[in-house]
């Protein structure tokens, strides 16, 4: 759907945000200790070794030159969507904050964790990926928990919403929102103004084709999910965890549109998604990665024009 145009109108941009995901940050050493070898890490590290490392062999420097973009560029803020790290290890959030330096500098953002940030009930445990992203976890909440949270920009709210969980085998990388937290979000949203509202989450809804995500990959309670996104005013749902980025329009009984980031620094797919936003209407351009060079560039795909209207 990247690449299909819906209609092109020119006005004047008034907010322009950058939604980055999927970094999949690594570190060497990695740091295992005996209980990780004993755990499902052991399984992570091995499958990490071969094709995929490769795929994130420049992960710290795509994110290195975003930075330098977000430092440079206007953007009005900045929404990250999860898969921070690769095994979600203590060396990988060091590294992590390294390469991010002080967010002092970067523009203000949002941010929600992924499946491989919780990778194991210890990383959630840890609440290194809050620690790391502090700065960018403000917002409005219900009582003391950390999700649901929503923040005003512009005209718009952004509503941050926790979808993943760890898992005990290797092979489920499911998440899950849960009823606390789908309880939170209604009275969230209850206590915000009026104005529209864009969900962010780490799973999608749906993938590229419509069809939902493959049974050990999806948000348990997606469905659900969805289901309060439609009773409260939600235009937009972005997210990350499918690498590769698309956009679905609203249709049907879905009043908004999906749009998935896609990862930032897998080989090949390397790219983020920059959002202006006018009144009620959206574009979505794609800067991606250009190996050659060593830096982002317009992707030669034409962007998107869609209303966020009811
Ligand atoms: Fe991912
Ligand atoms: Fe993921």
């Amino acid at each position: 759907m990247f690449g299909q145009s819906c209609f092109i109108l020119l006005r004047d941009v008034v907010i322009r945000l950058a939604h980055f995901s999927d970094l999949h940050l690594t570190a060497t050493p990695l740091g295992l200790t005996i209980r990780d070898y004993l755990s499902k890490r052991l399984i992570g590290w091995l499958n990490h070794q071969g094709r995929r490392r490769k795929s994130f062999a420049q992960a710290e420097t795509i994110l290195g030159q975003f930075l330098e973009e977000l430092k440079n560029e206007r953007f009005d803020h900045v929404i990250f969507t999860g898969d921070a790290t690769t095994l979600g290890l203590k060396r990988e959030y060091q590294t992590l904050m390294q390469t991010f330096g002080n967010f002092e500098v970067l523009p203000e953002g949002v941010a929600t964790p992924g499946n491989h940030d919780y990778y194991t009930r210890r990383s959630r445990r840890s609440g290194l990926f809050e620690a790391t992203f502090a700065k960018w976890l403000q917002g409005i909440r219900v009582g003391p928990w950390p999700y649901p949270f929503a923040k005003k920009v512009g005209n718009y709210w952004l509503v941050m919403v926790n979808s993943a969980q760890p898992n005990s085998v290797p092979w489920d990388s499911r998440g899950r929102v849960g009823k606390k937290q789908r309880s939170l979000l209604i009275e969230l949203f209850k206590q915000l103004s009026e104005e529209p509202k864009i969900l962010v989450t780490h799973y999608p809804l749906l993938l590229e084709s419509g069809k939902k995500e493959h049974r050990w990959r999806r948000c348990r309670d997606a469905q659900q999910l969805a289901e309060i996104a439609r009773q409260h005013g939600v235009r937009l749902w972005v997210h990350g965890h499918r690498h590769t980025p698309y956009f679905l329009p609203a249709e049907g009984d879905r009043p908004f549109h999906l749009c998935c980031a896609g990862s930032m620094t897998q080989s090949t797919r390397w790219s983020y998604a920059i959002y202006e936003l006018e009144e009620d209407r959206l574009r979505i351009h794609r800067r991606k990665w250009n190996e050659q060079l060593g830096q982002f560039e317009n992707s030669p795909e034409a962007s998107i024009e869609v209303t966020l209207g009811v």
